[in-house]
Formats: structure tokens, C-alpha cells, sequence
């Protein structure tokens, strides 16, 4: 009998940098306060790499250092190291293979994966093909970025949003058919109208002028993007249940993008899922673009049980968005 072969994540890691940028602090930067930030977004603080010549790598790799030091896997023996970012160290040199090299994933090959605040998520079904076709046995997914290094700390419509974190997830081949169930993977060029960073790529190279007149800030319409992100991230995240007739009792945590706890709260209550089965972190880490995904597994890695239902959830910038239903594969 042939055993279909599903990819289940074994081991997860994560890393976030010591400095808390509280909602304090960002009153004395720019008009706003705890109270507006709290109740439009639910963030309280995020995290913040400082350090000259620290980029994301520096998180990557320690996250996946995390992952290393609490799992049996060997670096020697990955196969294939995804690091998903929309800050990568360099615009031209993989970040990832500066990250394999440095763990010492000697054997790796590695590439970097951009689909904005969705990176982790398409980087599952990237990492989950890899594994189900046979083709390698060990794929780690690390999610990271430094949104600190592209936001305008003098726009209050950004940068009480973003914070600095990494995250890491290892995929292996399961024959129990735990791991990767079902994804719905969306995407729509519309946009980047409302959620880019508009200089500094082949459109628009970075000149005194993009410079003078903050181009290589990320520019968000909060509104249109908080709108497409509401009913998006809710309907397939409805979609993975029913398609695999599943109900809210079926499912015992959902995973959802942390860029505003209103809409993660949207899509909860779309799928009918109580408040204690959300993980949410976004109070404590804001919006980490590729990070958020596997920082809450690793936030709550402790909870969670071999066999439990996961839906995981992500909107962002392209628009890129979807939704994966994952069983989780261990008890830790
Ligand atoms: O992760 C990738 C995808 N990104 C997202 O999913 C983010 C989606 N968008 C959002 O989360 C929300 O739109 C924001 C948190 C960015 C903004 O919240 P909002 O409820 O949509 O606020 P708004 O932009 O409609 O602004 C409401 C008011 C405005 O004032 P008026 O025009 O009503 O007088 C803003 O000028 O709040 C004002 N405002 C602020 N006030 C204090 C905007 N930013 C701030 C601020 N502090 N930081």
C-alpha cells in the first residue's frame, strides 16, 4: 500500500530583539496615543533591532538557532532553508543563503520568498510541495523582517503598527497524515495602489529626490487596505472549513495575521471560533509582516496538541492573501 505522504512541521523557534517601543514612547514622535493605538489596532508595544549593521538575517538566524537548540534536526542535514521577507538584508544576495551558511545548514540550498505580510504563509505550501513530492525531507521556513528599517517614524499612519521579530518552522514528510491539509491561495495586483513602498525597485531607483520625499517609507491606506483585509482573510478562512466539513468545533486554534487585532477578531467570529481558540500576540509584537505566523506557534507551541486542527490566515501588501488548514503533528 502506497502512504501518501503529507509535510508536517516538527520544530519551531523564534527570536524578537530586546528594545520595547511602547506606545508612550511613539506619543513623544508623532500625534497619537496609548488609548487610540490600543482600541484601533490592540497593539501596547513592539520590538525593535538596534544595533549598527543588524539587518533581518540577525533575527533569522537566531530564530532558527531556537529551533535547532529544542529540536533533534541537525543543521547538516536540511535540505533547503526559505527565508520569507520583505526586508531582506541586501536588495541583491539571498538573505536566506546568508542565513544557511551561518547556522550551518552546510548542505542547503536556500532562496528568499516576498509576498508581503503573506511570505510565511505562501512559504507553507512552498516548503509543504517540497516535502509531499519526495523531493527533500527537511525544508525550515523562517519568517523575518525588520519593519523598522522601512518606516517613517514621522507618520503616525505606519509606525505605531510595525515591529522587528523572526520566526522559524521546520517541515517534515509525516505518514500519520498529520501536517498540511488544504490551502487557498489568493492574490490581487489592485493592491498596490493602497499598501507599497514605491521607490528604491526597478520602477523607481532610489535618487536624492526619492530620498528627500520619504519614497522608501511604507506608504498604507489604512482604510481600503483594512476593508479588503476584513472580508478577505474572513471568506477562506470560511472556505477551509467548509470545504473539508469542518466545523467551528473542529477547530481548536486559529492562526491569523497579527495587523489588527479588529480583524483578526473579524475573521473569528466569520468562522465562529470563541475568543480562548484565536492566538494573538499583536499586543505585544504589533505587526512583524512575514514573523507573525510562526511566532505565535512559537508562542504557543506549548498549547498546542498533536492532532488539533489549525486554520491558519494572512492578508497583505500586493494584495496576496489565503488560508491553510494545518493538523498539528506533536506534543511538546
Ligand atoms: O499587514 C498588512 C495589511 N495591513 C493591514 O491589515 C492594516 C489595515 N488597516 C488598519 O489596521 C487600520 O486602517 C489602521 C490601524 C491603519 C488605522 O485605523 P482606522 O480605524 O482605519 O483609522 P483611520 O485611518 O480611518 O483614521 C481615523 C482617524 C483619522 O482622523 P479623522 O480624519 O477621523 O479626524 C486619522 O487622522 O484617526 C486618525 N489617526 C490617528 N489618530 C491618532 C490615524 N492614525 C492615528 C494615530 N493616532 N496613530
Amino acid at each position: 500500500m502506497i502512504t501518501k505522504i503529507t509535510a508536517a512541521i516538527t520544530a519551531v523557534g523564534k527570536y524578537v530583539p530586546d528594545y520595547i517601543l511602547t506606545n508612550k514612547e511613539l506619543e513623544t514622535y508623532v500625534e497619537t496615543n496609548d488609548e487610540w493605538i490600543t482600541s484601533r489596532t490592540g497593539i501596547k508595544e513592539r520590538r525593535i533591532l538596534k544595533g549598527e549593521g543588524l539587518g533581518t538575517s540577525y533575527m533569522a538566524i537566531k530564530a532558527a538557532e531556537d529551533l535547532l537548540q529544542k529540536s533533534n534536526a541537525k543543521a547538516e542535514d536540511i535540505d533547503l532553508v526559505i527565508v520569507a521577507t520583505a526586508t531582506p538584508d541586501l536588495p541583491v544576495a539571498a538573505t536566506a543563503s546568508y542565513v544557511a551558511t551561518n547556522i550551518g545548514a552546510i548542505n542547503a540550498f536556500s532562496y528568499d520568498l516576498q509576498a508581503a505580510c503573506s511570505s510565511f504563509l505562501y512559504g507553507m505550501s512552498t516548503a509543504a510541495s517540497y516535502v509531499e513530492s519526495g523531493r527533500y525531507k527537511k525544508v525550515l521556513l523562517i519568517g523575518a523582517d525588520k519593519m523598522s528599517s522601512i518606516i517613517d517614524y514621522t507618520d503616525r499612519a505606519t509606525c505605531i503598527i510595525f515591529g522587528d521579530g523572526a520566526g522559524a518552522a521546520l517541515f517534515e514528510p509525516n505518514e500519520e497524515g498529520l501536517g498540511l491539509q488544504d490551502e487557498y491561495l489568493r492574490s490581487d495586483g489592485v493592491g498596490r495602489d493602497f499598501l507599497r513602498i514605491e521607490a528604491g525597485g526597478s520602477i523607481m531607483p532610489p535618487t536624492e529626490d526619492t530620498v528627500k520625499n520619504n519614497k522608501h517609507f511604507v506608504y498604507q491606506e489604512g482604510k481600503t487596505v483594512f476593508k479588503y483585509a476584513v472580508s478577505n482573510m474572513a471568506s477562506v478562512s470560511e472556505k477551509m472549513l467548509t470545504r473539508n466539513n469542518l466545523t467551528e468545533k473542529d477547530i481548536q486554534w486559529l492562526v491569523a495575521h497579527q495587523a489588527n487585532k479588529r480583524i483578526i477578531e473579524a475573521t473569528a467570529n466569520r468562522v465562529g471560533v470563541s475568543s480562548e481558540k484565536v492566538m494573538m500576540n499583536i499586543h505585544r509584537y504589533g505587526n512583524t509582516t512575514s514573523a507573525t505566523l510562526p511566532l505565535l506557534l512559537a508562542d504557543y507551541e506549548n498549547q498546542l496538541k498533536k492532532g488539533d486542527n489549525l486554520i491558519f490566515a494572512a492578508f497583505g501588501g500586493g494584495f496576496t492573501w489565503g488560508a491553510i488548514y494545518l493538523k498539528w503533528a506533536y506534543n511538546s
